[in-house]
């Protein structure tokens, strides 16, 4: 019996589907259905866009607002029981997948001076990035970093990794980005708690940095194969001086400003096999021109203020807001200062477009690059 209500996505288009119902085709149709089976025709052009369809949309989540609610978890919930506190930030196309944007989770995760997080290793790769505090650190596999604001850390996929924050510290916040809803959605991941809860430091604290993070140099018989970078920790300062340096040396990108990645030192390539990541440095006054692309960002403003264009609206940011660019949208940034520059710090998929050979971009070529705002 045919039921009348079933999905059917006509395109008027030559070489798409537009195949109109019959009382014929849907009790056809009922019968596939009994047999777990559908008429592609039906369903085609929905699953195949003529380009990206992001269910995804910008947002802004401002430092302000929910900085009092990541402290107050602490008053609420111990470290010890929630395993890793955090708030996380839930796009509101993704909520299903916990995601901030595409298939990256994002979250901000606080710690007291003293408190120490179970180890723990999973499939998925992840990262931090510091946003206030003193005394916090990170071991990954025994090497102990220690780590200060606008420092980007990485816990690579597989790796044993835990955190915490020392006595003599301050309250510690940073941001969490993990590529978990890609890697569930492939039904690739695994999570194991350390057998000890808490893993031995078995090289001198910041041995990575003092071998791997010289730059030019590599350290003669020093071995890595492993599919991420060697050089776990990438120290604020540094990547500051290295924008600046760049920044005499170059015109910049028009869509980026003055942008490096950071990367693996030994292959040159993204500093983990998923999620890649930069800063950027729009310099006094700079307005970039709008692109599209695919990969999903997410942003977290470093230092300065500013404003994006994000598929026609405008998002203000301010230093320690995190914004999110879905795939396909167009964006372009404005630093809001003449006088100061402001530093964005970006983690993304783009590895995974790449390797995938996915990547496609697009810059717009009407109004002088810029988008008209939308009402
Ligand atoms: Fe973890
Ligand atoms: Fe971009």
């Amino acid at each position: 019996m045919a039921t009348g209500a079933r999905e059917n996505h006509r395109e008027d288009v030559a070489g798409r589907a537009n195949v109109e119902d019959t009382p014929e085709l849907l009790a056809y149709y009922d019968e596939l259905e009994q047999l777990e089976a559908g008429a592609l025709w039906t369903v085609a052009n929905k699953i195949e866009p003529w380009q990206p369809k992001s269910s995804s949309v910008p947002v802004v989540w401002r430092y302000e607002d929910l900085r009092k609610h990541v402290l107050r978890s602490v008053e609420l919930v111990s470290a010890e029981k929630a395993g890793r506190r955090v708030i996380y930030l839930n796009n509101p196309g993704r909520r299903e997948h916990a995601a901030a944007v595409g298939w990256l989770y994002s979250g901000l995760q606080v710690m007291h001076p003293g408190e120490v997080a179970s180890a723990h290793a999973h499939s998925a790769s992840a990262l931090r990035f510091i946003m206030e505090g003193k005394g916090a650190y990170t071991i990954v596999d025994g090497h102990k970093m220690t780590l200060g604001a606008n420092d980007f850390v990485l816990t690579p996929n597989g790796t044993w990794h835990e955190h915490g924050v020392s006595a003599d510290g301050t309250p510690c916040i940073w941001q969490d980005g993990l590529d978990i809803p890609l890697v569930n959605c492939l039904e690739a991941n695994f999570y194991a708690v350390h057998p000890n809860m808490q893993q031995a430091v078995g090289y001198p604290v910041d041995d990575m940095t003092q071998t791997w993070g010289n730059p030019g140099l590599r350290p003669a018989g020093a071995e890595w194969s492993k599919g991420y970078s060697p050089l776990l920790k990438y120290e604020w300062g540094p990547t500051y001086e290295a924008l600046q340096r760049y920044a005499k040396a170059t015109d910049g990108s028009p869509f980026d400003g003055v942008l490096m990645n950071y990367v693996n030192p030994v292959t040159g390539g993204p500093v983990m096999q998923t999620i890649g990541a930069s800063m950027q440095m729009l310099r006094p006054g700079e307005a970039t021109r709008a692109h599209r692309h695919t990969g999903s960002f997410i942003y977290q403003v470093a230092k300065g203020r500013g404003h994006s264009i994000i598929d026609g609206k405008r998002f203000d940011w301010n230093e320690r807001d995190i914004f999110c660019v879905p795939a396909w949208a167009w964006h372009e940034h404005v630093n809001g200062s003449n006088g100061d520059d402001a530093c964005l710090f970006t983690f993304n998929d783009l590895p995974v477009m790449h390797s995938l050979g996915l990547y496609r971009e697009e810059a717009l070529g009407d109004n002088g690059g810029r988008q008209p705002l939308a009402a």
